[in-house]
């Protein structure tokens, strides 16, 4: 029998790594961020692990899977899937987050709210598989990522300083700037009642 369990066993690993780095108190941001994009980057070396119900697409929408919870809500791991052609709106995140690239390739652009409305900060960033990128409300939280294919999926894994699908954060409207709260939640998780 092949043995599959350095594979399955990769995304426990990962989380035995989080929780090392989160139970690290009072670190400054950019040593957590570098401590988090090392282990993403190992995670995601590597694409033998993930469930397959968790890199389904929908045909409409980008789904967020909910892989791993904190139960302290200090971190989250998300699978971030992309049907063909999907893109976010402009959206924030209010904490920090590392986003390492599986399987496919994204485009990530950059904004800031400016008088006449959201412009484009700095050029876009491409993500190949095994690349780690971070945004956080002190080094830039706000963008639009983008699948950078047309015609496949591509999957993400996105870890985030609390639990991603109850942080209550942001779109914003390109033209005006105005911000809209919103609430994510996940594909895979009932959402709970407020
Ligand atoms: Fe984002």
């Amino acid at each position: 029998m092949q043995d599959t369990r350095s594979g399955a066993d990769a995304l426990a690993r990962f989380i035995a790594r989080m929780d090392a780095i989160v139970a690290e108190r009072d670190r400054p941001e950019a040593e957590t961020l570098e401590s988090v994009g090392k282990a993403l980057g190992d995670l995601v070396a590597r694409d033998d692990w993930l469930d397959p119900q968790f890199a389904e697409p929908h045909p409409q929408y980008y789904r967020q899977y909910l892989l791993y919870a904190d139960p302290q809500d200090r971190y989250s791991v998300v699978s971030f899937v992309w049907g063909p052609g999907q893109k976010t709106p402009i959206h924030d995140h209010c904490t920090w987050g590392a986003i390492g690239m599986l399987r496919g390739a994204e485009v990530g652009q950059a904004y800031v709210q400016g008088a006449g409305g959201m412009a484009e900060a700095g050029p876009s960033e491409r993500l190949e598989p095994g690349d780690v990128a971070f945004v956080s409300p002190t080094i830039g939280d706000i963008h639009v990522v983008r699948n950078a294919y047309d015609d496949r999926v591509s999957v993400s894994i996105h870890v985030y300083g609390t639990d991603i699908g109850k942080q209550s954060r942001h779109v914003f409207d390109p033209a005006t700037g105005v911000a809209k709260t919103f609430v994510s939640g996940y594909a895979n998780v009932e959402r709970q009642p407020t």
